[in-house]
Order: C-alpha cells, then structure tokens, then sequence
C-alpha cells in the first residue's frame, strides 16, 4: 500500500480489519489499533513524534494529524494520541495533543499541543482547544478558544458511542467494495 511510507524506516502499524482509504497519507511511527477507518485525503506524519490511533476511532476526510518533535524545553515533545471509540470529523487539526475515549471531535475544530481532552467529551464543530488545556470528561466545548457550554445530555453521551458504532459499519461496507 503506497499511502503507507517510512520515515527513518518505520512503516506505520495497522491492526486488524481497518480500511484506509487509498489517498490517506500515512507516514512513519504510526500505531493503528483493530477497526479503525481513516477516509478520504487524511495527512498523518508520524515523523518527528509518535502517532496513536485506538480502536474503533473514525478519521474523517481532510483531517490533519501531526506531532511535535522533543527539544530541550519540551524533553518528550508532543506525541499525538487517539483514544478507543473516537469520532474526528471532517477536515479537523489535531497537532500533538491527547484525547481519551469516546469522543466527538467536531468538523474543523483544531486541537493543539499538550491538550487533554478526557474521555466522553463533545467539542463543537470549528472550536479551536489551545495548547495544554484540559477538557473535563462528560462536557461540551464549543468555541474559538473554546469554553465548557454544559454537561452533555443522556442521549449526547450514548451518541459519542454509537458514531463510533456507524462508521465501523460504514468502513464493513467499503471493505467489501
Ligand atoms: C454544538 C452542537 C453539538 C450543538 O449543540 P446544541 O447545544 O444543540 O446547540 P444549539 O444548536 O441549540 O445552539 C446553541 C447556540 O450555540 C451556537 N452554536 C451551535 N453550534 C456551534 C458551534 N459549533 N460553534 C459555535 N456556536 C455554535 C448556535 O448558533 C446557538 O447560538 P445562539 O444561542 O446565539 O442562537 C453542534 O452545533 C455541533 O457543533 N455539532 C458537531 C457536529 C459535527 O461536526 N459532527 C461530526 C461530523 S461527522
């Protein structure tokens, strides 16, 4: 597969029953757990840093990944890591940041170095997260920097899974074409 590529001869990893779609662009120390799908035109480079992607998470088209790499000031740099059950939405920036399980990362929001997002967390299309903040589990953020709205709802909480769920249906459905 062309769209995987080395860096400094690490190849990413790719687990079990994934679908990658034919023109994302994986690069170098990349960790793809079971039942991931990474769709259309998506950018990974795990080159400076690492890269982690757990199971069951979707990355949506025209999605950024990327890390920082470790320097005197920052020794470990800024790893990218993707919890289990994870929905990136469409077009997204993730750079260096970590986010647990089960979240909902709007289309276009930007997520930057040293974040926290916790798990069970819905971040509102085009919201911008700064760097090292941390976002508190159960919540919805939206905004440019974005700010805690409210608590999410029983039915916003059962939907963070259950997107997860979709998508894993969805890449089934493309892993037969
Ligand atoms: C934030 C979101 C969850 C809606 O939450 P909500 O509580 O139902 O919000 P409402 O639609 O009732 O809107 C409440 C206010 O927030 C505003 N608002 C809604 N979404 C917003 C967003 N992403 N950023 C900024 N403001 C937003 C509305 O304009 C409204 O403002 P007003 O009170 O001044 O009129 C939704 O708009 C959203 O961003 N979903 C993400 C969808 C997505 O990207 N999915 C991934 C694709 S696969």
């Amino acid at each position: 597969m062309d769209h995987l590529q080395p860096y400094q001869g690490i190849l990413p990893s790719v687990g079990k029953h994934c679908y990658l779609d034919p023109s994302a662009v994986l690069v170098g120390d990349i960790q793809i757990a079971d039942e991931v799908s990474i769709w259309p035109l998506v950018a990974a480079r795990g080159d400076v840093n690492t890269i982690t992607i757990g199971a069951r998470t979707n990355i949506q088209d025209g999605t950024v990944l990327h890390v920082t790499r470790k320097s005197q000031n920052n020794p470990q740099g800024n790893p990218l890591i993707i919890g289990e059950d994870v929905t990136v939405g469409h077009k997204c920036m993730l750079h260096g940041c970590t986010l647990g399980n089960r979240i909902l990362v709007g289309m276009g929001a930007i997520i930057m170095d040293g974040a926290i997002i916790e798990d069970d967390v819905f971040i509102g299309a085009g919201s911008l997260v700064p760097p090292n903040k941390t976002f508190e589990s159960g919540f919805l953020y939206v905004g440019n920097p974005a700010k805690k709205v409210r608590p999410l709802k029983e039915a916003e909480m059962a939907f963070l899974k259950q997107s997860a769920i979709n998508y894993i249906d969805l890449k089934n459905d493309y892993l037969q074409e």
